[in-house]
Protein backbone atom coordinates (compact mmCIF):
# COMPACT_ATOMS: atom_id res chain seq x y z
CA UNK A 1 0.00 0.00 0.00
CA UNK A 2 2.62 2.44 -0.66
CA UNK A 3 1.16 4.79 -3.23
CA UNK A 4 3.72 7.56 -2.90
CA UNK A 5 2.99 10.27 -5.45
CA UNK A 6 6.11 12.33 -4.99
CA UNK A 7 4.84 14.54 -1.59
CA UNK A 8 2.90 11.99 0.43
CA UNK A 9 4.42 9.15 2.64
CA UNK A 10 3.08 6.14 4.63
CA UNK A 11 5.00 6.75 7.42
CA UNK A 12 6.80 9.08 9.69
CA UNK A 13 9.73 9.29 8.75
CA UNK A 14 12.08 12.69 8.02
CA UNK A 15 10.04 14.54 5.53
CA UNK A 16 6.48 13.41 5.19
CA UNK A 17 4.41 16.37 4.06
CA UNK A 18 1.14 15.00 6.48
CA UNK A 19 -0.34 17.52 8.07
CA UNK A 20 -1.27 17.61 12.02
CA UNK A 21 -2.87 19.39 14.37
CA UNK A 22 -2.64 19.55 18.24
CA UNK A 23 -5.44 18.46 19.58
CA UNK A 24 -7.15 20.30 22.70
CA UNK A 25 -6.12 21.22 26.01
CA UNK A 26 -7.56 23.34 29.07
CA UNK A 27 -5.20 25.58 30.92
CA UNK A 28 -8.72 27.60 31.99
CA UNK A 29 -7.39 31.01 30.53
CA UNK A 30 -9.11 32.09 27.05
CA UNK A 31 -7.32 32.62 24.53
CA UNK A 32 -7.51 29.81 21.91
CA UNK A 33 -4.64 28.33 20.17
CA UNK A 34 -4.63 26.30 16.97
CA UNK A 35 -1.38 24.99 15.90
CA UNK A 36 -0.76 22.92 12.22
CA UNK A 37 2.26 21.43 11.27
CA UNK A 38 3.17 20.53 7.90
CA UNK A 39 6.78 18.33 6.97
CA UNK A 40 8.82 16.18 8.99
CA UNK A 41 9.29 15.14 12.88
CA UNK A 42 11.54 18.02 13.49
CA UNK A 43 8.81 20.28 12.71
CA UNK A 44 5.96 18.24 14.84
CA UNK A 45 8.25 18.21 17.83
CA UNK A 46 8.85 21.87 17.67
CA UNK A 47 5.01 22.71 17.91
CA UNK A 48 5.30 20.53 20.54
CA UNK A 49 7.66 22.93 22.05
CA UNK A 50 5.39 25.90 20.55
CA UNK A 51 2.28 24.67 22.18
CA UNK A 52 4.51 24.28 26.34
CA UNK A 53 6.01 27.76 25.68
CA UNK A 54 2.32 29.26 24.77
CA UNK A 55 0.20 26.72 27.47
CA UNK A 56 3.10 28.89 29.88
CA UNK A 57 1.09 32.25 28.73
CA UNK A 58 -2.19 30.72 29.31
CA UNK A 59 -3.15 29.97 25.50
CA UNK A 60 -5.24 26.64 25.37
CA UNK A 61 -5.07 24.19 22.36
CA UNK A 62 -7.89 23.85 19.54
CA UNK A 63 -8.57 21.05 17.30
CA UNK A 64 -11.44 23.52 15.46
CA UNK A 65 -9.55 26.30 13.66
CA UNK A 66 -13.06 28.00 13.97
CA UNK A 67 -12.50 28.28 17.36
CA UNK A 68 -9.12 29.77 17.29
CA UNK A 69 -8.00 33.28 18.35
CA UNK A 70 -4.48 32.68 16.97
CA UNK A 71 -3.58 29.97 14.25
CA UNK A 72 0.08 29.10 13.94
CA UNK A 73 1.29 26.60 10.91
CA UNK A 74 4.31 25.19 11.36
CA UNK A 75 5.79 24.95 7.61
CA UNK A 76 8.06 23.40 5.83
CA UNK A 77 10.17 24.10 2.20
CA UNK A 78 11.93 21.24 1.64
CA UNK A 79 10.18 21.27 -2.13
CA UNK A 80 8.06 23.54 -4.21
CA UNK A 81 4.80 21.88 -3.82
CA UNK A 82 4.98 21.56 0.13
CA UNK A 83 5.36 25.93 0.04
CA UNK A 84 2.45 25.87 -2.24
CA UNK A 85 0.26 23.35 0.07
CA UNK A 86 1.06 26.17 3.13
CA UNK A 87 0.15 29.31 0.72
CA UNK A 88 -3.17 27.02 -0.49
CA UNK A 89 -4.19 27.08 3.14
CA UNK A 90 -3.05 30.52 4.06
CA UNK A 91 -5.82 31.37 1.42
CA UNK A 92 -8.48 29.20 3.14
CA UNK A 93 -7.48 30.49 6.57
CA UNK A 94 -7.60 34.27 5.23
CA UNK A 95 -11.91 33.35 4.75
CA UNK A 96 -11.90 32.81 8.03
CA UNK A 97 -10.35 35.97 9.39
CA UNK A 98 -12.68 37.83 6.91
CA UNK A 99 -15.51 36.74 9.32
CA UNK A 100 -13.01 37.21 12.14
CA UNK A 101 -11.09 39.92 11.89
CA UNK A 102 -9.41 39.74 15.22
CA UNK A 103 -7.75 36.51 14.17
CA UNK A 104 -4.25 36.20 14.64
CA UNK A 105 -2.25 34.36 11.64
CA UNK A 106 1.42 33.48 12.07
CA UNK A 107 3.77 31.48 10.15
CA UNK A 108 6.47 29.19 11.63
CA UNK A 109 9.27 26.89 10.98
CA UNK A 110 11.34 26.60 7.43
CA UNK A 111 9.25 28.73 5.28
CA UNK A 112 9.06 31.73 7.72
CA UNK A 113 12.76 30.86 8.10
CA UNK A 114 13.46 31.16 3.97
CA UNK A 115 11.15 33.78 3.17
CA UNK A 116 11.46 36.47 6.49
CA UNK A 117 9.24 39.53 5.63
CA UNK A 118 8.54 39.20 2.51
CA UNK A 119 5.78 36.24 3.82
CA UNK A 120 4.02 39.55 5.45
CA UNK A 121 4.23 41.14 2.19
CA UNK A 122 3.20 37.95 -0.55
CA UNK A 123 0.75 36.79 1.85
CA UNK A 124 -1.18 40.16 3.44
CA UNK A 125 -3.17 37.65 5.91
CA UNK A 126 -0.04 36.61 8.03
CA UNK A 127 0.37 39.19 11.15
CA UNK A 128 3.62 37.26 12.62
CA UNK A 129 6.72 35.29 11.26
CA UNK A 130 8.97 33.11 13.62
CA UNK A 131 11.71 30.56 12.71
CA UNK A 132 12.90 27.89 14.07
CA UNK A 133 14.75 29.44 16.71
CA UNK A 134 12.59 32.05 17.43
CA UNK A 135 9.73 29.89 19.58
CA UNK A 136 10.66 31.24 22.80
CA UNK A 137 9.93 34.82 21.64
CA UNK A 138 6.45 34.12 20.34
CA UNK A 139 4.79 35.17 23.67
CA UNK A 140 6.43 38.96 22.31
CA UNK A 141 5.78 38.52 19.05
CA UNK A 142 2.34 37.96 19.77
CA UNK A 143 1.80 41.12 22.23
CA UNK A 144 3.41 42.95 19.30
CA UNK A 145 0.31 41.73 17.09
CA UNK A 146 -1.76 43.09 19.91
CA UNK A 147 -0.57 46.26 19.62
CA UNK A 148 -1.47 46.56 15.93
CA UNK A 149 2.51 45.85 15.00
CA UNK A 150 3.38 43.06 12.62
CA UNK A 151 6.11 40.91 13.90
CA UNK A 152 9.03 39.21 12.66
CA UNK A 153 11.70 37.35 14.63
CA UNK A 154 13.92 34.91 11.70
CA UNK A 155 17.35 35.23 13.95
CA UNK A 156 19.05 31.57 13.63
CA UNK A 157 20.96 30.83 16.86
CA UNK A 158 23.92 29.08 17.17
CA UNK A 159 22.88 27.56 20.43
CA UNK A 160 19.37 27.27 20.87
CA UNK A 161 18.00 23.45 21.59
CA UNK A 162 15.24 24.32 23.72
CA UNK A 163 16.75 21.92 26.15
CA UNK A 164 15.05 23.08 29.15
CA UNK A 165 12.04 23.15 27.59
CA UNK A 166 9.19 19.94 28.29
CA UNK A 167 7.04 19.44 25.16
CA UNK A 168 3.81 18.88 25.42
CA UNK A 169 2.81 15.34 24.15
CA UNK A 170 -0.51 16.58 23.34
CA UNK A 171 -0.65 14.10 20.02
CA UNK A 172 0.46 11.34 21.25
CA UNK A 173 -0.91 7.72 21.97
CA UNK A 174 1.23 7.37 24.87
CA UNK A 175 3.55 4.82 24.00
CA UNK A 176 6.06 6.37 21.36
CA UNK A 177 7.39 9.57 21.41
CA UNK A 178 10.35 11.76 19.51
CA UNK A 179 12.91 13.36 20.76
CA UNK A 180 15.16 16.04 19.50
CA UNK A 181 18.75 15.40 19.81
CA UNK A 182 20.15 18.15 17.76
CA UNK A 183 19.16 21.01 15.59
CA UNK A 184 20.12 22.35 11.82
CA UNK A 185 22.56 21.06 9.56
CA UNK A 186 26.15 21.45 8.33
CA UNK A 187 26.31 19.19 5.51
CA UNK A 188 25.22 21.13 2.79
CA UNK A 189 23.91 18.44 0.15
CA UNK A 190 23.36 20.94 -2.72
CA UNK A 191 20.03 20.19 -3.53
CA UNK A 192 18.46 20.47 0.53
CA UNK A 193 17.11 24.02 1.64
CA UNK A 194 17.53 22.90 5.20
CA UNK A 195 21.07 24.14 6.09
CA UNK A 196 19.81 27.51 5.05
CA UNK A 197 16.06 27.57 7.22
CA UNK A 198 17.48 25.39 10.31
CA UNK A 199 20.95 27.15 10.59
CA UNK A 200 24.38 25.81 11.97
CA UNK A 201 24.12 22.44 13.84
CA UNK A 202 24.13 22.75 17.50
CA UNK A 203 23.98 19.35 20.01
CA UNK A 204 21.56 19.20 22.45
CA UNK A 205 23.03 18.52 26.35
CA UNK A 206 22.89 14.57 26.79
CA UNK A 207 21.69 15.14 30.47
CA UNK A 208 18.62 16.36 29.69
CA UNK A 209 17.81 14.12 26.48
CA UNK A 210 18.64 10.97 29.04
CA UNK A 211 15.78 12.92 31.56
CA UNK A 212 13.48 13.20 28.85
CA UNK A 213 13.85 9.69 28.41
CA UNK A 214 13.50 8.75 31.69
CA UNK A 215 10.25 10.66 32.50
CA UNK A 216 8.60 9.18 29.32
CA UNK A 217 9.28 6.03 30.50
CA UNK A 218 8.12 6.71 33.76
CA UNK A 219 5.04 8.21 32.32
CA UNK A 220 3.83 4.83 30.32
CA UNK A 221 5.70 5.41 26.98
CA UNK A 222 8.01 2.31 25.54
CA UNK A 223 10.13 3.66 22.73
CA UNK A 224 11.77 6.96 22.06
CA UNK A 225 13.34 7.98 18.57
CA UNK A 226 16.15 10.46 18.89
CA UNK A 227 15.74 12.98 16.36
CA UNK A 228 18.01 15.42 14.42
CA UNK A 229 19.05 15.51 10.39
CA UNK A 230 22.16 13.96 10.78
CA UNK A 231 22.37 11.89 14.44
CA UNK A 232 25.56 10.87 13.52
CA UNK A 233 27.50 14.06 13.76
CA UNK A 234 25.59 14.21 17.50
CA UNK A 235 28.65 16.05 19.51
CA UNK A 236 28.51 17.41 22.65
CA UNK A 237 31.42 18.59 24.95
CA UNK A 238 31.23 20.47 27.55
CA UNK A 239 33.89 22.99 25.75
CA UNK A 240 31.47 23.31 22.88
CA UNK A 241 28.61 24.07 24.42
CA UNK A 242 28.11 25.25 27.98
CA UNK A 243 32.31 25.88 30.31
CA UNK A 244 29.95 26.23 33.41
CA UNK A 245 28.66 22.79 33.04
CA UNK A 246 31.83 21.68 33.69
CA UNK A 247 31.93 20.23 36.92
CA UNK A 248 28.76 18.65 36.68
CA UNK A 249 29.21 15.11 37.75
CA UNK A 250 29.09 12.00 35.36
CA UNK A 251 29.50 13.82 31.75
CA UNK A 252 32.49 13.42 30.15
CA UNK A 253 33.97 16.19 27.97
CA UNK A 254 32.86 14.98 25.28
CA UNK A 255 29.45 12.36 24.04
CA UNK A 256 29.51 11.33 21.13
CA UNK A 257 26.02 9.60 19.07
CA UNK A 258 27.01 6.36 19.79
CA UNK A 259 27.60 6.89 23.45
CA UNK A 260 24.27 8.99 23.66
CA UNK A 261 22.47 6.37 22.54
CA UNK A 262 24.22 3.69 24.52
CA UNK A 263 23.11 5.83 27.57
CA UNK A 264 19.24 6.23 27.04
CA UNK A 265 19.24 2.76 25.98
CA UNK A 266 20.38 2.35 29.70
CA UNK A 267 17.75 3.61 31.23
CA UNK A 268 15.45 1.22 30.81
CA UNK A 269 15.67 -2.33 29.07
CA UNK A 270 11.53 -1.92 27.85
CA UNK A 271 12.52 1.07 26.47
CA UNK A 272 12.89 0.87 23.04
CA UNK A 273 15.08 3.35 21.24
CA UNK A 274 15.05 4.24 17.57
CA UNK A 275 16.82 7.20 15.11
CA UNK A 276 16.62 9.11 12.87
CA UNK A 277 18.45 10.27 10.30
CA UNK A 278 21.66 8.95 10.22
CA UNK A 279 24.31 9.54 7.08
CA UNK A 280 25.89 6.96 4.56
CA UNK A 281 28.89 9.55 5.04
CA UNK A 282 29.25 9.56 8.99
CA UNK A 283 27.44 6.05 10.59
CA UNK A 284 30.08 4.53 12.47
CA UNK A 285 30.87 1.10 13.71
CA UNK A 286 30.59 2.40 17.37
CA UNK A 287 27.06 2.79 16.20
CA UNK A 288 26.32 -0.55 15.35
CA UNK A 289 28.00 -1.90 17.54
CA UNK A 290 25.96 -0.07 20.15
CA UNK A 291 23.38 -1.03 18.56
CA UNK A 292 24.34 -4.79 18.59
CA UNK A 293 25.18 -4.33 22.35
CA UNK A 294 21.87 -3.89 23.23
CA UNK A 295 18.56 -5.73 22.89
CA UNK A 296 16.29 -2.63 23.05
CA UNK A 297 17.95 -0.68 20.56
CA UNK A 298 15.79 -1.75 17.40
CA UNK A 299 17.16 -2.75 14.52
CA UNK A 300 16.37 -0.59 11.79
CA UNK A 301 18.47 2.36 10.27
CA UNK A 302 17.55 4.78 7.85
CA UNK A 303 20.56 5.21 5.53
CA UNK A 304 19.04 7.80 2.87
CA UNK A 305 21.34 7.35 -0.59
CA UNK A 306 19.46 9.68 -2.98
CA UNK A 307 21.25 8.04 -5.89
CA UNK A 308 22.92 5.25 -7.27
CA UNK A 309 25.48 6.74 -8.98
CA UNK A 310 28.66 8.34 -8.06
CA UNK A 311 28.77 11.32 -10.25
CA UNK A 312 25.12 12.49 -9.28
CA UNK A 313 26.21 11.83 -5.93
CA UNK A 314 29.53 13.76 -6.23
CA UNK A 315 26.96 16.67 -7.68
CA UNK A 316 24.91 16.51 -4.26
CA UNK A 317 27.65 17.13 -2.76
CA UNK A 318 26.88 13.95 -0.09
CA UNK A 319 30.70 12.91 0.44
CA UNK A 320 30.21 9.21 -0.25
CA UNK A 321 30.44 6.87 -4.02
CA UNK A 322 27.93 3.99 -4.64
CA UNK A 323 30.45 1.48 -3.31
CA UNK A 324 31.29 3.60 -0.11
CA UNK A 325 27.45 3.44 0.26
CA UNK A 326 27.49 -0.38 -0.53
CA UNK A 327 30.04 -1.16 1.80
CA UNK A 328 28.32 0.70 4.55
CA UNK A 329 25.28 -1.83 4.05
CA UNK A 330 27.52 -4.49 4.21
CA UNK A 331 28.86 -3.64 7.16
CA UNK A 332 25.03 -3.40 8.95
CA UNK A 333 24.57 -6.63 7.71
CA UNK A 334 27.63 -8.35 9.08
CA UNK A 335 26.89 -6.31 12.27
CA UNK A 336 23.48 -6.46 12.40
CA UNK A 337 22.30 -9.24 10.26
CA UNK A 338 20.24 -9.58 7.62
CA UNK A 339 16.88 -8.66 9.73
CA UNK A 340 17.72 -5.22 10.01
CA UNK A 341 15.26 -3.04 8.75
CA UNK A 342 16.71 -0.46 5.98
CA UNK A 343 15.04 2.01 4.63
CA UNK A 344 16.05 4.91 2.10
CA UNK A 345 15.16 8.61 0.37
CA UNK A 346 15.67 8.96 -3.43
CA UNK A 347 15.88 11.88 -5.24
CA UNK A 348 14.87 11.34 -9.04
CA UNK A 349 15.63 13.55 -11.57
CA UNK A 350 18.64 15.51 -10.26
CA UNK A 351 20.42 18.42 -12.65
CA UNK A 352 21.57 16.03 -15.61
CA UNK A 353 20.99 12.59 -14.36
CA UNK A 354 21.10 10.29 -17.74
CA UNK A 355 18.75 7.42 -18.31
CA UNK A 356 22.13 5.38 -17.26
CA UNK A 357 22.95 7.37 -14.23
CA UNK A 358 19.18 6.35 -13.07
CA UNK A 359 19.09 3.21 -14.23
CA UNK A 360 22.14 3.06 -11.32
CA UNK A 361 19.59 3.99 -8.98
CA UNK A 362 17.44 0.91 -9.82
CA UNK A 363 20.37 -1.13 -9.98
CA UNK A 364 21.98 -0.13 -6.57
CA UNK A 365 18.22 -0.37 -5.14
CA UNK A 366 18.26 -4.49 -6.21
CA UNK A 367 21.40 -4.70 -4.53
CA UNK A 368 20.63 -3.47 -1.10
CA UNK A 369 16.35 -4.52 -1.22
CA UNK A 370 14.95 -2.05 0.97
CA UNK A 371 12.35 -2.30 3.62
CA UNK A 372 10.70 1.05 1.82
CA UNK A 373 11.70 4.15 0.89
CA UNK A 374 10.73 7.56 1.13
CA UNK A 375 10.35 8.78 -3.07
CA UNK A 376 10.79 12.40 -4.55
CA UNK A 377 11.51 14.14 -7.85
CA UNK A 378 14.02 16.75 -7.66
CA UNK A 379 12.62 20.14 -6.94
CA UNK A 380 14.79 22.86 -7.09
CA UNK A 381 15.12 25.44 -3.99
CA UNK A 382 16.27 28.84 -3.98
CA UNK A 383 19.70 29.64 -2.83
CA UNK A 384 20.80 26.33 -2.38
CA UNK A 385 23.94 25.33 -4.45
CA UNK A 386 22.44 23.33 -6.92
CA UNK A 387 19.89 26.33 -8.22
CA UNK A 388 22.94 28.73 -7.92
CA UNK A 389 25.58 26.42 -10.19
CA UNK A 390 23.72 23.58 -11.80
CA UNK A 391 20.76 23.56 -14.29
CA UNK A 392 17.13 21.74 -13.57
CA UNK A 393 17.85 20.01 -17.17
CA UNK A 394 15.19 17.38 -16.63
CA UNK A 395 11.89 17.72 -17.75
CA UNK A 396 8.83 17.19 -15.62
CA UNK A 397 7.76 14.21 -17.37
CA UNK A 398 11.12 12.53 -17.16
CA UNK A 399 11.50 12.86 -13.48
CA UNK A 400 7.90 11.83 -13.27
CA UNK A 401 8.39 8.75 -15.08
CA UNK A 402 11.75 7.84 -13.32
CA UNK A 403 10.17 8.22 -9.85
CA UNK A 404 7.56 5.95 -11.02
CA UNK A 405 9.98 3.30 -11.86
CA UNK A 406 11.98 3.57 -8.58
CA UNK A 407 8.15 3.55 -6.92
CA UNK A 408 7.53 0.27 -8.58
CA UNK A 409 10.71 -1.16 -8.26
CA UNK A 410 10.47 -0.44 -4.26
CA UNK A 411 6.97 -1.95 -4.09
CA UNK A 412 8.08 -5.20 -5.23
CA UNK A 413 11.39 -5.00 -3.03
CA UNK A 414 8.83 -4.11 0.56
CA UNK A 415 6.84 -6.92 -0.48
CA UNK A 416 10.11 -9.33 -1.36
CA UNK A 417 11.28 -8.12 1.91
CA UNK A 418 7.70 -8.77 3.90
CA UNK A 419 7.00 -12.37 2.96
CA UNK A 420 10.52 -13.45 3.94
CA UNK A 421 8.81 -12.31 7.84
CA UNK A 422 5.88 -14.55 6.89
CA UNK A 423 6.20 -17.91 9.42
CA UNK A 424 8.36 -16.00 12.00
CA UNK A 425 7.59 -14.83 15.12
CA UNK A 426 8.17 -11.04 16.27
CA UNK A 427 8.49 -8.89 19.83
CA UNK A 428 5.97 -6.47 18.43
CA UNK A 429 5.44 -2.77 20.77
CA UNK A 430 1.69 -2.52 21.19
CA UNK A 431 0.88 1.50 20.05
CA UNK A 432 -2.89 0.92 19.81
CA UNK A 433 -5.95 0.13 17.83
CA UNK A 434 -5.62 -0.96 14.10
CA UNK A 435 -6.48 1.75 11.29
CA UNK A 436 -8.87 -0.70 9.78
CA UNK A 437 -10.45 -2.26 12.16
CA UNK A 438 -11.11 -1.70 16.07
CA UNK A 439 -10.81 -5.34 16.34
CA UNK A 440 -7.16 -5.30 15.71
CA UNK A 441 -4.42 -3.84 17.48
CA UNK A 442 -0.90 -2.63 15.88
CA UNK A 443 2.29 -2.17 16.68
CA UNK A 444 6.23 -2.55 15.39
CA UNK A 445 8.36 -5.10 15.06
CA UNK A 446 11.99 -3.89 16.19
CA UNK A 447 12.36 -3.38 11.97
CA UNK A 448 10.25 -0.91 11.97
CA UNK A 449 7.78 -3.02 9.94
CA UNK A 450 3.75 -2.49 10.87
CA UNK A 451 2.36 -5.58 12.51
CA UNK A 452 -1.45 -5.69 13.11
CA UNK A 453 -3.22 -8.76 14.86
CA UNK A 454 -6.48 -9.65 16.45
CA UNK A 455 -7.65 -7.23 19.74
CA UNK A 456 -8.10 -10.02 22.05
CA UNK A 457 -7.19 -8.67 25.52
CA UNK A 458 -4.02 -6.79 24.98
CA UNK A 459 -3.49 -3.57 25.54
CA UNK A 460 -1.07 -0.78 24.11
CA UNK A 461 2.24 -0.37 25.46
CA UNK A 462 2.26 -3.67 26.20
CA UNK A 463 5.25 -6.18 24.69
CA UNK A 464 3.59 -9.55 22.38
CA UNK A 465 5.56 -12.04 20.32
CA UNK A 466 3.42 -12.28 17.08
CA UNK A 467 4.06 -14.91 14.52
CA UNK A 468 3.20 -13.45 10.79
CA UNK A 469 0.99 -15.37 8.75
CA UNK A 470 0.36 -13.03 5.89
CA UNK A 471 1.56 -9.61 4.67
CA UNK A 472 1.38 -6.46 1.68
CA UNK A 473 4.44 -4.86 0.90
CA UNK A 474 3.38 -2.46 3.82
CA UNK A 475 2.08 -4.47 6.59
CA UNK A 476 2.53 -7.63 8.21
CA UNK A 477 -0.82 -9.64 9.83
CA UNK A 478 -0.21 -11.94 12.64
CA UNK A 479 -1.57 -13.75 15.51
CA UNK A 480 0.14 -13.15 19.23
CA UNK A 481 1.88 -16.38 20.42
CA UNK A 482 2.39 -15.26 23.80
N1 LIG B 1 18.73 14.94 6.78
C1 LIG B 1 18.17 13.95 6.01
C2 LIG B 1 17.10 14.39 5.04
C3 LIG B 1 16.27 15.57 5.29
S1 LIG B 1 15.21 16.07 3.99
C4 LIG B 1 19.26 13.31 5.20
O1 LIG B 1 20.31 13.85 4.99
O2 LIG B 1 19.04 12.24 4.71
C5 LIG B 1 14.38 14.57 3.59
C6 LIG B 1 14.51 14.12 2.19
O3 LIG B 1 13.89 15.02 1.31
C7 LIG B 1 15.93 14.03 1.67
O4 LIG B 1 16.57 12.87 2.10
C8 LIG B 1 15.73 14.06 0.18
O5 LIG B 1 15.51 12.78 -0.34
C9 LIG B 1 14.45 14.88 0.03
N2 LIG B 1 14.77 16.21 -0.52
C10 LIG B 1 15.49 17.18 0.06
N3 LIG B 1 15.60 18.25 -0.76
C11 LIG B 1 14.92 17.94 -1.89
C12 LIG B 1 14.66 18.61 -3.12
N4 LIG B 1 15.16 19.83 -3.36
N5 LIG B 1 13.92 17.98 -4.06
C13 LIG B 1 13.43 16.75 -3.83
N6 LIG B 1 13.63 16.06 -2.70
C14 LIG B 1 14.37 16.64 -1.73
FE1 LIG C 1 19.71 18.36 3.88
FE2 LIG C 1 21.90 16.96 3.49
FE3 LIG C 1 21.50 18.18 5.83
FE4 LIG C 1 20.04 16.06 5.15
S1 LIG C 1 22.24 16.07 5.51
S2 LIG C 1 19.31 17.98 6.01
S3 LIG C 1 19.80 16.31 2.96
S4 LIG C 1 21.83 19.18 3.85
FE1 LIG D 1 11.80 19.58 8.02
FE2 LIG D 1 10.78 20.64 5.87
FE3 LIG D 1 12.21 22.11 7.45
S1 LIG D 1 11.61 18.64 6.01
S2 LIG D 1 13.63 20.75 8.43
S3 LIG D 1 10.26 21.14 7.94
S4 LIG D 1 12.23 22.17 5.25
Amino acid sequence: MQHLINDINFLDGPSTDEVKVLPESETGKHRKLYIESYGCQMNFSDSEIVASILQGEGFDTTTDVNQADVVLLNTCSIREKAEQTVRNRLTQINAIKTKKPGLLVGVLGCMAERLKTNLLEEEKIVDLVAGPDAYRDLPKLISRVDEGERAVNTFLSREETYADINPVRLNSNGVTAFISIMRGCDNMCSFCVVPFTRGRERSRDPESIVNEARSLFENGYREVTLLGQNVDSYKWSVEENNKALLERKGISHVVNFAQLLERVAQVHPDLRVRFSTSHPKDITDEVLCTMARHENICKYIHLPVQSGNSRILELMNRGYTREWYLEKINRIREILGTDCGLSSDMITGFCSETESEHEDTLSLMDEVVFDFSYMFYYSERPGTLAARKLADDVPLEIKKRRLNEIIARQNNHSLIRNRQEVGKTHLVLIEGPSKRSADYLQGRNPANKVVVFPKENFNKGQYVQVQVYDCTAATLFGRVVT
